[in-house]
């Protein structure tokens, strides 16, 4: 060694050893705190007092206490270096992941400790989780929405079905007797059938004219183009008291009705649908409030019922009803709460802006 190394070890390493950013301490052959510098102090929050009365053992986070005791085997038994990936509990409790190597050193043959230099790594780890986190999110995120497409694409083509089914059993059959009615005219006969053959032919042309306006009225709100959305949910509400067993109490107060697009209205009568439908098949309900207000410029709908209620956690992510409800609530800039225990009832609130936060929602075709 020249004298410009030994000088440099004699008067200089200490002051680069304590001042550097890097994290270094030493302990003995127990694991006791023989030195540790200046940035350990600081990021760890020990002073030199409270480490008379800790061992390394006593900061290492517990999670870390097993990979930590089979490096220091290793370390005991012959002089070397190992990476370090460890978590050190702070003097405050808080978490700080550090990174780095550490040496064993031997005297006379015998293990005396370790020295080891750590970089305080938990800024990037954190980031790391965070976005771990922002990828598992948007992973689900992405399942549920190919899982909706793929509903969305199932219902359309049971929606067709149901209208194919519809149109033939119900004006279908109106059409076929109708058309029997008529063939009667071909038919000799006095004028008495042929006025049962008119009376039979008003009778089904008015049932046909009956059925068209139901099939049409369930494709397409009434009212909402004509009277607006009030009328249109008023007319839901009393079709729903007509069929439900139950007690049906009521407020609806639009008063400080936010303008809301054509778009949008229509979004809000399918969420209502969708709500007063999923009581009628599943709630098996003796009682349903509904509460539909609008004030300082939103809308709140809340819907609820004493019935079987469901588990809200786990159900989301298999049907379509109550996840084209929060995205279209979603979609409006709105929020959606839906809250439900098995036995407990079912209560669905929605919040909704007004005109200037719709603007999201394009398709008329809802
Ligand atoms: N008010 C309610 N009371 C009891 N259970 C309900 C209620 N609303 C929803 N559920 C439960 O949540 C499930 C999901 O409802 P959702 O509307 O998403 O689908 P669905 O009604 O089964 O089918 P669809 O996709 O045709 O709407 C229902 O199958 C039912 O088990
Ligand atoms: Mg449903």
């Amino acid at each position: 060694m020249d004298n410009f190394q030994e000088d440099f070890i004699q008067n200089h390493l200490f002051d680069l050893v304590e001042n550097a950013n890097d994290l270094i301490q030493s302990v003995d052959d127990k694991g006791r705190f023989i030195y540790v510098n200046k940035s350990w102090r600081r990021v760890l929050g020990y002073s030199r007092d409270d480490l008379n009365y800790l061992d390394f053992f006593d900061i290492v986070c517990r999670d870390k206490h097993p990979q930590c005791q089979s490096k220091w085997e290793l370390l005991r038994q012959t002089p070397s270096i190992h990476f370090v990936d460890t978590i050190f509990y702070a003097k405050d409790g808080r978490q700080i992941y550090l990174e780095g190597s550490v040496a064993s050193h031997f005297k006379e043959g015998r293990f005396a400790g370790t020295y080891c230099i750590l970089r305080d790594v938990s800024e990037r780890k954190r980031m790391e989780n965070d976005l771990r986190k922002q990828y598992a999110e948007v992973l689900q995120l992405t399942e549920r929405l190919e899982h909706l497409t793929r509903r969305i694409l199932e219902v359309q083509e049971e929606e067709r079905l149901r209208i194919a089914r519809d149109l033939h059993d119900g004006l279908g059959q109106y059409l076929t007797l109708m058309h029997q009615q008529m063939q009667r005219f071909h038919l000799p006969g006095g004028v008495d059938d042929i006025r049962s053959a008119l009376e039979g032919l008003e009778r089904h042309s008015k049932s046909a004219w009956d059925e068209f306006r139901r099939a049409l009225s369930d494709l397409r709100p009434p009212f909402l183009d004509e009277l607006g959305l009030e009328a249109a949910l008023d007319w839901k509400m009393r079709q729903f008291r007509n069929i439900f067993q139950g007690v049906v109490t009521s407020r609806i107060d639009l008063t400080g009705m936010p303008v809301i697009s054509r778009s949008a209205q229509i979004c809000v009568f399918r969420i209502f649908q969708e709500m007063l439908t999923n009581i009628q098949r599943h709630s098996q309900a003796s009682r349903v409030w509904i509460s539909i207000t609008a004030s300082s410029g939103q809308l709140d709908i809340e819907v609820g019922d004493d019935g079987v209620g469901f588990d809200a956690s786990r159900i989301y992510k298999t049907n379509l009803g109550l996840m084209a409800m929060e995205e279209r609530v979603k979609m409006m800039g709105g929020v959606f709460f839906c809250k439900s225990a098995p036995g407990r009832g079912t209560s669905i609130k929605t919040v909704l802006p007004g005109a200037s936060q719709d603007s999201n929602v394009k398709s008329d075709k809802i």
